[in-house]
């Protein structure tokens, strides 16, 4: 089936199930855990066992959806905690991390799926802002967190996991970026002049399944026991076209989008996911899916393999070691 059918199959005749894996005992942190698709995996989670911290950059707001989450579960009190996590800052990233390995006893999962979507051209951290938070910190938070996941995955004998949640729309991603000379891809990503800001969410979206391919062959899973995925959640409503509510959008929300707890099921499966997801896109968090266009062949090979060198420079210097996965 070609992609769009298949997207639109996805979306007008099935739905992901409820999922049902037991999470008691475990730890999972959850970023951007305030709204959204990450707001209703914490609802999930708890109702499922989990203890969840809900990483947020506004704290007031997370404690309102945790007040929420609790009004309507009938989760412990300590089941959630609000911890400051603001992507927009590798200091706050690396703060955070340190907090984690400091003050959990165990981490079973750390789901990242903070990220923003706007054509809006904002710069922090020196680079275009979809590319500070979903793509650096994304991976700068996935690689610190990660000793802590496989620390659990030994002392309990129990697989740990790391999922991003990506988006179908790498599909669409045009990527003209990927043109630029060797060594000049974060260069031309952060110049204003040269960016498609039409596509530059999901040119993050495809960057971020090079992070989770990247991270997977560095780790295999047989020696590390982390399984490390991304996971597409389908079109959903949530607040991630806050800053463009076009009519066409809302259009095609009313026809096409899962509620929002329903997309948030394919993220509580992709941290549920089975060995095989290692490296792998897990469509809807319950399909390994191969993936297309960019990420495909030779070139597809040749472009992970330039984004990999420049990111891993980029990680090396905000947290020098952080990329030597043991
Ligand atoms: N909704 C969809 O159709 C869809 C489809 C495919 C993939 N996704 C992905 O799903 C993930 C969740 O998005 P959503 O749809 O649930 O959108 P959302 O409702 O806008 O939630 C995004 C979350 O990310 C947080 N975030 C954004 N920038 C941050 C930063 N600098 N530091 C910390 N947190 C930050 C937001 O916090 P604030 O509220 O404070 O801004 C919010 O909690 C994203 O990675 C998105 O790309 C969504």
């Amino acid at each position: 089936m070609s992609f769009f059918l298949s997207f639109f199959y996805r979306h007008l005749f099935w739905s992901p199930p409820k999922p049902t894996t037991s999470f008691k005992g475990k730890t999972v942190i959850v970023t951007g855990a305030n709204t959204g698709l990450g707001k209703e995996a914490t609802r999930w989670l708890v109702t499922l066992g989990a203890q969840v911290i809900m990483a947020v950059r506004n704290v007031n707001k997370g404690e309102a959806a945790a007040r929420d989450i609790r009004s309507n579960t009938s989760c412990a009190p300590d089941a959630l905690k609000v911890w400051q996590l603001d992507m927009s800052s590798y200091a706050s990233v690396i703060a955070f991390a340190e907090r984690a390995k400091t003050e959990l006893p165990r981490l079973d999962a750390l789901l990242a799926n903070a990220g923003l979507h706007t054509e809006e051209w904002r710069v922090t951290e020196g680079n275009e802002e979809h590319i500070t938070t979903n793509v650096v910190s994304t991976a700068l938070i996935s690689c610190l967190l990660y000793p802590k996941l496989q620390q659990t995955a030994v002392q309990y004998k129990s697989d740990a996991h790391l999922s991003i949640t990506s988006s179908d729309l790498y599909y669409a991603a045009d990527f003209k970026e990927r043109l630029a000379p060797e060594g000049q891809l974060f260069a031309t990503l952060n110049d204003e002049k040269k960016s498609n800001m039409a596509d530059r969410y999901n040119v993050s979206k495809l960057l971020e399944i090079y992070i989770i391919r990247e991270i997977a062959a560095a780790t295999p899973y047989d020696s590390h026991r982390v399984i490390v995925n991304c996971v597409p959640p389908g079109f959903c409503h949530s607040e991630l076209t806050r800053e463009r509510e076009t009519f066409g959008i809302k259009l095609l929300k009313t026809v096409l989008a899962r509620p929002t707890e329903v997309g948030a099921r394919t993220l509580v499966h992709a941290i549920s996911a089975a060995p095989a997801s290692h490296g792998q896109y897990i469509e809807d968090g319950v399909k390994i899916r191969q993936t297309l266009r960019h990420t495909q062949g030779e070139e597809g090979a040749d472009i992970q393999r330039r984004f990999w060198v420049e990111l891993k420079q980029i990680l090396e210097s905000i947290r020098p070691g952080v990329t030597s996965f043991k």
